[in-house]
């Protein structure tokens, strides 16, 4: 059974996480007990929209059936725009890297022109990998956008976008996620003057729970509190511009119509929106700190098993009560490689340097960890229980290696001392004394 929910925008959705949702913006449009009838109810088109493979094991399978006022195949040949989004691979470096925030543009940009793609392990057209961009806007979408080369996983910093998609609206502010299917038309209003933040084009397995494991049945991110949207449709007979990106080429054709007309749908393949403030941390009650892999919202696995193409991972406000622990993240290198930013606040590892809105790369074995500000301090304090507060940094944390792109080498925001953090962390060592 499906529980409605209602944010204080008054949008509707509908809550779980891969159900088979269903919705309907005119009483009685959706089909009862098949798909594909000979007529549908209204004078709608059936179209169904297929997010993985026909026969992809059932737990995998990911599709939509959409009733729409005019089928999608409606329109005429796409021409490659002036305007591509900057995405070319920069020079292989395995330095650690970090940015400032994006500062916000000068000149009207929409939420696609906004894009700078900073980093990408894959080509678009590849079956796995990831590319990672930040976003800058001032300026609500009018033209429709959908993406052919993977699913996107929207991290606003700034300002609350709404997310006019086919199958209904997500409102979502700095603090929540969205999640919109590879293929799925939609437009990007701002509320609010700008917006700024991050997206993880997915071109692998969608993103999903990860398992629990010990853990049990619940914690996390639970599945109720995934909202997927109900059905609004428009009926919009005017010229619309409908802008593809396939390959990582933008496309564009114009329309006579809005392509946001779907009256009513049923499926999983679904856009859905997550209150990151709702995230169930999990963490030690006694001494030293689990894995990160602790922290994961959402997870897109690869061929091999237990190792994710893209671990989408937070650290938000807990307790720390650890025990005689160097509590913040230890220094490590890792096989996998960590894109992260700031949503909000002060990340516990980073004195300063990185700002809400700012990023950082640490790829395949390059070794990082806290600061030597933070080091010193977390050697010397007084260990009481400790509560982290006003904090939520993120991961996009991936199994093939990120290579930035030239434009982010290249940006103004690329920090050209990020080493230096690190550079005061003197011997201490001392063989007389243990
Ligand atoms: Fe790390």
């Amino acid at each position: 059974m499906l529980i409605q929910e209602q944010d204080s925008q008054a949008y509707r959705y509908q809550s779980g996480f891969g159900n088979e949702f269903s919705s309907e913006a005119l009483p009685g449009a959706l089909p009862v007990g098949q798909n594909s009838p000979q007529k549908v109810p209204y004078g709608l088109y059936t179209e169904l929209l297929s997010g993985t493979a026909f026969t992809v094991a059932r737990s995998e399978a990911r599709r939509t059936w959409l009733y729409r006022i005019r089928p999608s195949a409606s329109h005429g040949q796409y021409q490659r725009m002036d305007r591509q989004l900057a995405s070319q691979l920069g020079a292989v470096t395995p330095n650690r890297l970090r940015w400032n925030p994006m500062p916000i543009p000068q000149v009207a940009t929409d939420f696609v022109d906004g894009l700078m793609c900073v980093a990408a392990n894959s080509e678009p057209g590849q079956p796995g990998g990831a590319s990672i961009y930040r976003y800058a806007a001032n300026q609500s979408m009018e033209r429709v956008f959908f993406n052919a080369d993977g699913e996107l996983l929207v991290v606003p910093q700034q300002g609350t976008l709404k997310l006019v998609t086919e199958l209904g609206v997500l409102v979502v502010a700095p603090l929540e996620i969205a999640v919109i299917p590879r293929g799925m038309r939609f437009r990007v209003e701002l509320i609010g003057e700008n917006a700024s933040g991050y997206v993880c084009e997915n071109h692998g397995c969608a993103l999903r729970l990860p398992d629990l494991g010990p853990i049990g049945s619940n914690g996390l991110a639970n599945p109720r509190d995934f909202l997927a949207p109900v059905a609004q449709f428009e009926e919009r007979d005017e010229p619309v511009q409908l802008v593809q990106k396939f390959l990582g080429e933008l496309w564009a054709t114009e329309l006579d119509h809005s392509p946001l007309d779907v009256v009513a749908w049923h499926g999983n393949n679904v856009p859905y929106k997550y209150d990151l403030r709702r995230f169930n941390t999990i963490g030690t009650v006694s001494f030293d700190h689990p894995d990160p892999s602790i922290f994961t919202v959402l997870t897109s696995p690869s061929a091999v098993h237990g190792m994710a193409n893209i671990d989408f991972v937070i650290f938000p406000p807990r307790w720390m009560v650890a025990e005689n622990t160097f509590r913040p993240p230890w220094f490590h290198r890792n096989l996998m490689n960590e894109f992260m930013g700031l949503i909000a606040g002060a990340y516990d590892a980073k004195a300063d340097g990185f700002s809400p809105g700012g990023a950082s790369l640490h790829n395949c074995m390059s070794a990082h960890g806290p600061d030597h500000v933070s080091t010193e301090q977390a050697i010397n304090a007084e260990l009481k229980p400790h509560k982290i507060e006003n904090t939520m940094a993120f991961m996009f944390e991936t199994g093939q290696v990120l290579r930035p792109t030239r434009q982010a080498l290249e940006s103004s925001q690329l920090q050209a001392d990020y080493d230096a953090c690190w550079a005061g962390l003197t011997k201490t060592f001392d063989k007389n004394e243990k």
